[in-house]
């Protein structure tokens, strides 16, 4: 089958009216979207979500921005999915992020940086699962 990764367009994106801009340049990229809905992820949501970085001093931060509107989750289809929606969305801090990246075109900060793509296959399909039952996931 193809590879798949999960993706979020984060509460910023929404805010900005970016969601249109960002959904076309995945799918210009070669990515095919097999799931997508808007939501709003509560507290226990965003912990669970992010229980890795829990430790973290940002992680109080984190929470507050992922749960404060809605965000786009979908799931993602394409060879190489994982590697290649990294190198499509930049580094973490757009600042680092390369040109013509979703980060570098529209993530504010290090924190607030417009788009979530998974890491790795399996943590891909357990975020898919997260967001996503089983009759959504086409
Ligand atoms: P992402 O890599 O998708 O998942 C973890 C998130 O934590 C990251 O995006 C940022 O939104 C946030 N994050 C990572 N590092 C920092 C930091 N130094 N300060 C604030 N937020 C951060």
């Amino acid at each position: 089958r193809t590879d798949r990764t999960f993706t979020m367009l984060k509460p910023d994106s929404v805010e900005k009216g970016h969601i249109g801009a960002i959904l076309e340049k995945i799918t210009a990229s070669g990515f095919k979207i097999v799931a997508m809905k808007l939501t709003q992820m509560t507290t226990a949501d965003a912990e669970e979500f992010y229980a890795i970085h829990k430790e973290r001093p940002f992680f109080g931060e984190l929470v507050e921005y992922m749960t404060r509107g809605p965000i786009v989750s979908a799931v993602l289809e394409k060879d190489n999915a994982v590697e290649d929606f990294r190198t499509l969305i930049g580094a973490t801090n757009p600042e680092d992020a390369a040109e013509g990246t979703i980060r570098k075109l529209y993530a504010a900060s290090i924190g607030e940086n417009a788009v979530h793509g998974s890491d790795s296959d399996e943590n891909a399909e357990i975020e898919s699962q997260f967001h996503f039952a089983g009759r959504e996931i086409f």
